[in-house]
């Protein structure tokens, strides 16, 4: 089984950037199943029912969310008809959707699970290890965790405890794409980031402007997508056996769908 899972999507310029590069990568590196982390496509914040559906249309075959899960309320009600859809599974007050899903692919079952960390993140959720402990008996073989969260050490003691248990750990929500990944030896491929889809040389997606404004002058400025130039697709691609123990892990770093050599 050869999975592709794609970093956070900010914008409509990495909405465009995944559909612009998905055919040709699907058939290179004859992909079984796309994941793709959409809690920032729609306007940076959130995800609508319309750019669900658009990554759909395009060759995404489940989408994550994250900490901003429900920034575009109307999930709350269209959740319960978008069967691609994986949100965060350790939310609280909230039971709509769901956290971790089985997909069909080919004769095989592959479970994605959606986990939000904890620590210097605001939102209040269950216990990550407890909800994660949960899941599991009734998981695939081949299951694959995005684990959305800030801390690099969060995200490789979860990975770690939870190795030989499950197919991959990938993390997501710093934006950046980290050059850590690897295969414990319990068969559990992690990466601490799998990085951004949207524009490159920006601030992890939003323009630059706005963010010095607010950082170096403390401007209120509003955060703007930066939707032209460049654009990235930051991923990884995965190797599992049918046991549900990964073989190999490999990073996907594009630039205007060409692989990126330096800057
Ligand atoms: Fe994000
Ligand atoms: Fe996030």
């Amino acid at each position: 089984m050869r999975i592709l899972f794609l970093g956070d999507i900010v914008g409509h310029i990495g909405l465009r950037a995944v559909s612009d590069v998905l055919p040709s990568i699907r058939q290179k590196e004859r992909l079984d199943f796309v994941i793709a982390n959409g809690e920032n496509a729609s306007g940076g914040f959130g995800l609508t029912e319309e750019d669900y559906q658009y990554l759909i249309d395009s060759g995404v075959d489940c989408v994550t969310l994250g900490n901003h899960w429900d920034s575009k309320k109307q999930i709350r009600e269209y959740c319960e008809r978008a069967p691609k859809l994986v949100r965060p599974a350790n939310i609280l007050y909230f039971d709509g959707g769901s956290g971790s899903r089985k997909f069909l692919v080919g004769e095989k079952e592959v479970t994605v699970t959606n986990i939000l960390g904890t620590a210097f993140m605001k939102e209040t959720v269950a216990s990550p290890i407890v909800t994660m402990g949960e899941i599991l008996p009734s998981s695939s073989a081949i299951h694959i965790v995005d684990y959305h969260a800030e801390s690099t050490s969060e995200k490789a003691i979860f990975a770690s405890y939870f190795d030989g248990r499950v197919s991959a750990v990938i993390g997501t929500h710093t934006h950046v794409q980290t050059a850590d990944e690897t295969v414990y030896p319990g068969g559990t491929a992690f990466i601490s980031d799998a990085g951004l889809c949207g524009a490159h040389q920006s601030v992890i997606g939003f323009d630059k402007a706005g963010a010095i404004d607010k950082m170096v002058f403390g401007r209120d400025a509003k955060l703007k997508i930066k939707e032209d130039g460049d654009k990235v697709v930051n991923g990884v691609i995965l190797d599992i056996a049918d046991n549900g123990k990964t073989t190999s892990i490999k990073r996907v770093y594009l630039i205007n769908g060409k692989e990126k050599n330096n800057g």
